[in-house]
Protein backbone atom coordinates (compact mmCIF):
# COMPACT_ATOMS: atom_id res chain seq x y z
CA UNK A 1 0.00 0.00 0.00
CA UNK A 2 1.52 3.58 -0.70
CA UNK A 3 2.61 5.09 2.38
CA UNK A 4 0.66 8.26 1.85
CA UNK A 5 -2.59 6.28 1.28
CA UNK A 6 -5.71 7.60 3.25
CA UNK A 7 -5.52 4.19 4.40
CA UNK A 8 -2.11 3.91 5.81
CA UNK A 9 -2.99 7.70 7.43
CA UNK A 10 -6.16 6.30 9.21
CA UNK A 11 -6.09 6.97 13.18
CA UNK A 12 -4.89 4.20 15.63
CA UNK A 13 -7.25 2.71 18.49
CA UNK A 14 -4.60 2.07 20.10
CA UNK A 15 -0.38 2.89 20.46
CA UNK A 16 2.00 -0.34 19.83
CA UNK A 17 2.45 -3.02 22.19
CA UNK A 18 4.70 -4.77 20.69
CA UNK A 19 8.96 -4.72 20.39
CA UNK A 20 8.39 -1.00 20.03
CA UNK A 21 9.40 1.16 23.38
CA UNK A 22 7.90 4.02 24.90
CA UNK A 23 10.76 6.43 25.11
CA UNK A 24 9.73 9.45 25.51
CA UNK A 25 6.07 11.52 26.06
CA UNK A 26 5.53 15.13 25.62
CA UNK A 27 3.17 17.78 24.55
CA UNK A 28 4.40 20.54 22.59
CA UNK A 29 3.54 24.45 22.96
CA UNK A 30 2.51 27.21 21.50
CA UNK A 31 6.17 28.79 21.15
CA UNK A 32 7.15 25.72 19.36
CA UNK A 33 5.62 26.88 16.52
CA UNK A 34 6.55 27.93 12.49
CA UNK A 35 4.54 30.32 10.70
CA UNK A 36 1.89 28.48 9.50
CA UNK A 37 0.86 27.42 12.93
CA UNK A 38 2.21 23.75 13.10
CA UNK A 39 4.72 22.31 15.29
CA UNK A 40 8.21 23.61 13.48
CA UNK A 41 9.90 20.54 11.96
CA UNK A 42 12.90 21.34 13.63
CA UNK A 43 11.55 21.23 17.18
CA UNK A 44 10.22 17.05 16.48
CA UNK A 45 13.90 16.24 15.01
CA UNK A 46 15.38 17.54 18.06
CA UNK A 47 12.55 15.54 20.43
CA UNK A 48 13.56 12.34 18.25
CA UNK A 49 17.04 12.41 18.55
CA UNK A 50 16.33 12.92 22.16
CA UNK A 51 14.14 9.90 22.18
CA UNK A 52 15.81 7.98 19.73
CA UNK A 53 19.14 8.21 21.82
CA UNK A 54 17.40 5.96 24.79
CA UNK A 55 17.73 2.28 23.71
CA UNK A 56 21.37 2.79 22.20
CA UNK A 57 22.69 4.64 25.45
CA UNK A 58 21.50 0.75 27.32
CA UNK A 59 24.14 -0.60 25.27
CA UNK A 60 26.55 2.00 24.49
CA UNK A 61 27.05 2.39 27.95
CA UNK A 62 29.21 5.74 28.34
CA UNK A 63 29.70 8.65 25.07
CA UNK A 64 28.03 8.53 22.37
CA UNK A 65 27.27 11.12 19.18
CA UNK A 66 24.34 10.91 16.85
CA UNK A 67 26.20 10.43 13.55
CA UNK A 68 23.36 10.32 10.96
CA UNK A 69 19.90 10.75 10.42
CA UNK A 70 19.07 8.43 7.80
CA UNK A 71 15.83 8.88 6.79
CA UNK A 72 13.51 11.39 8.62
CA UNK A 73 9.41 11.54 7.62
CA UNK A 74 7.32 14.04 8.57
CA UNK A 75 3.79 12.05 7.66
CA UNK A 76 1.51 14.46 9.02
CA UNK A 77 1.40 17.90 10.93
CA UNK A 78 2.21 17.93 14.98
CA UNK A 79 -0.13 20.52 16.28
CA UNK A 80 0.14 22.46 19.65
CA UNK A 81 -1.35 20.11 22.40
CA UNK A 82 -0.94 16.87 20.64
CA UNK A 83 0.24 14.40 23.32
CA UNK A 84 3.24 12.84 21.22
CA UNK A 85 4.38 8.72 22.24
CA UNK A 86 7.58 8.51 20.61
CA UNK A 87 8.57 4.76 20.38
CA UNK A 88 11.94 3.20 19.36
CA UNK A 89 12.99 -0.22 18.49
CA UNK A 90 16.65 -0.87 17.89
CA UNK A 91 17.13 -2.03 13.81
CA UNK A 92 20.97 -2.75 13.72
CA UNK A 93 24.05 -2.78 16.20
CA UNK A 94 27.50 -2.25 14.34
CA UNK A 95 30.73 -2.82 15.92
CA UNK A 96 30.85 0.95 16.87
CA UNK A 97 27.40 2.14 15.96
CA UNK A 98 23.65 1.79 16.92
CA UNK A 99 20.80 2.27 14.55
CA UNK A 100 17.49 2.76 15.77
CA UNK A 101 13.78 3.41 13.92
CA UNK A 102 11.54 6.17 16.05
CA UNK A 103 8.11 6.29 15.63
CA UNK A 104 6.12 9.60 16.78
CA UNK A 105 1.98 9.01 17.38
CA UNK A 106 -0.35 12.36 18.60
CA UNK A 107 -3.24 11.91 20.28
CA UNK A 108 -4.94 15.00 19.60
CA UNK A 109 -7.90 17.26 21.29
CA UNK A 110 -10.29 16.96 18.69
CA UNK A 111 -10.06 12.82 18.44
CA UNK A 112 -9.39 11.66 21.88
CA UNK A 113 -8.46 8.12 22.06
CA UNK A 114 -7.45 7.66 18.93
CA UNK A 115 -3.34 8.15 17.54
CA UNK A 116 -1.95 9.19 14.21
CA UNK A 117 0.95 8.84 13.31
CA UNK A 118 2.85 11.46 12.44
CA UNK A 119 6.58 10.91 11.73
CA UNK A 120 8.63 8.23 11.06
CA UNK A 121 12.66 8.03 11.62
CA UNK A 122 16.00 6.21 11.44
CA UNK A 123 18.91 7.44 13.41
CA UNK A 124 22.54 6.15 14.29
CA UNK A 125 24.77 6.53 17.13
CA UNK A 126 28.17 5.90 17.57
CA UNK A 127 29.73 5.03 21.31
CA UNK A 128 32.61 7.39 21.61
CA UNK A 129 35.94 7.68 23.92
CA UNK A 130 36.82 10.52 25.57
CA UNK A 131 38.72 11.71 22.72
CA UNK A 132 35.79 11.36 20.70
CA UNK A 133 36.71 8.37 18.55
CA UNK A 134 33.94 5.75 17.83
CA UNK A 135 34.73 2.51 20.20
CA UNK A 136 33.54 -0.98 20.59
CA UNK A 137 30.03 -1.72 21.59
CA UNK A 138 30.86 -3.74 24.44
CA UNK A 139 29.95 -7.71 23.74
CA UNK A 140 27.54 -8.01 26.84
CA UNK A 141 25.33 -5.08 25.36
CA UNK A 142 25.05 -6.88 22.05
CA UNK A 143 24.90 -10.50 23.07
CA UNK A 144 21.48 -8.82 25.03
CA UNK A 145 19.92 -7.56 21.96
CA UNK A 146 17.88 -9.74 19.79
CA UNK A 147 17.76 -8.49 15.90
CA UNK A 148 14.03 -8.01 14.96
CA UNK A 149 12.35 -10.82 13.05
C1 LIG B 1 30.58 10.09 15.38
C2 LIG B 1 32.03 10.18 14.91
C3 LIG B 1 32.95 10.07 16.12
C4 LIG B 1 32.27 8.99 13.98
O1 LIG B 1 33.56 9.13 13.50
P1 LIG B 1 33.96 8.47 12.08
O2 LIG B 1 35.40 8.73 11.86
O3 LIG B 1 32.95 8.87 11.08
O4 LIG B 1 33.81 6.94 12.43
P2 LIG B 1 33.75 5.69 11.48
O5 LIG B 1 33.87 6.03 10.03
O6 LIG B 1 34.74 4.72 12.07
O7 LIG B 1 32.28 5.15 11.72
C5 LIG B 1 31.85 4.80 13.02
C6 LIG B 1 30.51 4.14 12.91
O8 LIG B 1 29.57 5.10 12.44
C7 LIG B 1 28.93 4.59 11.27
N1 LIG B 1 28.70 5.72 10.38
C8 LIG B 1 29.60 6.65 9.99
N2 LIG B 1 29.03 7.51 9.14
C9 LIG B 1 27.75 7.10 8.99
C10 LIG B 1 26.67 7.59 8.21
N3 LIG B 1 26.77 8.65 7.42
N4 LIG B 1 25.51 6.93 8.29
C11 LIG B 1 25.36 5.84 9.09
N5 LIG B 1 26.36 5.32 9.84
C12 LIG B 1 27.55 5.96 9.77
C13 LIG B 1 29.91 3.61 10.66
O9 LIG B 1 29.25 2.67 9.83
C14 LIG B 1 30.48 2.98 11.91
O10 LIG B 1 29.59 2.02 12.44
P3 LIG B 1 30.02 0.47 12.74
O11 LIG B 1 31.33 0.51 13.45
O12 LIG B 1 28.93 -0.05 13.64
O13 LIG B 1 30.07 -0.21 11.42
C15 LIG B 1 32.32 11.52 14.15
O14 LIG B 1 31.72 11.44 12.85
C16 LIG B 1 31.79 12.72 14.89
O15 LIG B 1 32.35 13.13 15.91
N6 LIG B 1 30.69 13.31 14.38
C17 LIG B 1 30.04 14.42 15.06
C18 LIG B 1 28.98 13.89 16.03
C19 LIG B 1 28.10 14.99 16.52
O16 LIG B 1 28.57 16.07 16.82
N7 LIG B 1 26.80 14.71 16.58
C20 LIG B 1 25.81 15.69 16.91
C21 LIG B 1 25.68 15.93 18.36
S1 LIG B 1 25.56 14.44 19.32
Amino acid sequence: MPPNSSAANAPLPALPSDHRELVLKVIPMPADCNANGDIFGGWVMAQVDLAGAVLPARYVRGRMATVAVNQFVFKQPVRVGDILSFYSHVTRIGRTSITVMVEVFAERFSAQGQYVKVTEASLTYVAIDREGRPRPIPDEARAEWKAPD
